[in-house]
């Protein structure tokens, strides 16, 4: 059967039937039994109950380490090419819950190198992005004696020895197969999943011990952590663990926001203004006018403003179920909804920005190794 979607680091597209993508790519399901396990650790993110972390690999096992007392380190990262935007700061939030409900330390990757690799940027703006985006995530409140921020050209003394152990256990045929290289491939974007790898072993190797890993992340970042893991017992370290998100919806309609597309997308530095302006040409579930909506109803399903109700604003079940309720009862115009959603993404935003200033003050003392920014 053809599939009218596509998933790698580099690109998503179509109409994303995740459940076929979590067979495809040999995830497990997040199931009811995990999720049972999970919720011993502390009250459920929602994220994990509405099914936007949806699936993952060996997380049953790292819970087994934390629970013989070997916690656990952190990673995540992000590919510094532009403005944060809220897609970026979902998988994020989930990551501040696991270090508040587990307490545990936590890796910042940022791929400055990756960005330079495989889009149009120089070192120069890579780099610069990579601060800015820095702050976004210090904002969201890791807590800054466990939490180190990784820049790749700045701490590749480092992780120079670690990027080879994996590199020479990985093939190109495999890198062709995983990531659909080819001859006019760059040779530095063929080496790179080798520099991502880095900061699943990092804690071991720091520590001189093996340190279970977990990387909450979109999904589509897993063909990188799929040659991660099969190298690690080459290099005498635990594969790291996994848990995968959704990928965060446009305003437009579409399955994944994006910086392509500005007026579908929502920055961290947005103005009040602006953020009216996207809410309100946003795509809804809504009919053609007031008269049908009030007879027939709207469809919640299909909404991009429901859908970050459901994603990130509303963070209440039986509010959101009200929402989606009166929606389809045609008791809520489209109108109204936009207008709340706006409010909502304002008031957000504006303590971000707040935070987003004040992160300049502690940004400097989160950096691995010391470096300066
Ligand atoms: N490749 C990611 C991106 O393009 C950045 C990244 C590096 C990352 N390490 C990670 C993302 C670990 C998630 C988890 O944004």
């Amino acid at each position: 059967m053809p599939e009218d979607f596509k998933v790698t680091p580099w690109e998503v597209t179509g109409d994303i039937d995740y459940d076929l993508l979590m067979r495809q790519f040999g995830t497990s399901p997040i199931d009811e039994a995990l999720l049972e396990r999970l919720s011993g650790y502390g009250p459920l993110h929602p994220m994990l109950r509405r099914g936007i972390f949806y699936t993952h690999r060996d997380m049953a096992w790292l819970l087994n380490e934390y629970d013989k007392g070997n916690s656990f380190t952190l990673y995540t990262g992000r590919g510094p090419s532009g403005n944060t935007h809220l897609g970026h700061l979902m998988p994020w939030i989930f990551n501040k819950w696991v270090q508040d409900t587990f307490g545990c330390d936590m890796l910042f990757q940022m791929t400055d190198d990756e960005k330079f690799l495989f889009k149009d940027l120089s070192l120069e703006e890579t780099g610069r992005m990579a601060y800015e985006n820095a702050l976004d995530f210090v904002a969201l409140g890791f807590d800054p004696k466990k939490t180190k921020i990784i820049v790749d050209t700045k701490n590749v003394r480092r992780m120079y020895p670690i990027a080879l152990e994996v590199a020479k256990r990985t093939t190109f045929s495999t890198a062709k197969a995983v990531f659909g290289f080819d001859n006019s491939t760059n040779i530095g974007s063929i080496f790179y999943t080798t520099m991502q790898s880095v900061p699943a072993f990092l804690p071991s190797a720091d520590a001189g011990r093996q340190v279970p890993v977990l990387i909450p992340c979109g999904i589509d970042q897993d063909p990188h952590f799929r040659v991660t893991r099969d190298a690690a017992p080459h290099l005498g370290y635990p594969k790291p663990s996994l848990i995968f998100c959704k990928m965060f919806p446009g305003l437009n309609g579409g399955d994944k926001m994006s910086s392509s597309d500005e007026n579908a997308t929502i920055y961290t530095t947005d103005t009040p203004k602006a953020v009216k302006k996207k809410v309100g040409r946003a795509f809804t579930g809504g009919r053609v006018s007031v008269e049908e909506q009030r007879q027939l109803g709207g469809n919640p399903e299909v909404c991009a403003v429901f859908k970050y109700n459901f994603y990130l604003f509303e963070k209440d079940d039986a509010k959101l179920n009200e929402l989606a309720d009166k929606c389809r009862k045609g008791e809520i115009l489209c109108g109204e909804c936009k207008m709340c959603l706006t409010e909502r993404i304002n008031v957000f935003l504006e303590g971000h920005q707040d935070r987003r200033e004040k992160a300049k003050d502690v940004v400097g003392d989160m950096t691995y190794d010391g470096f300066e920014w």
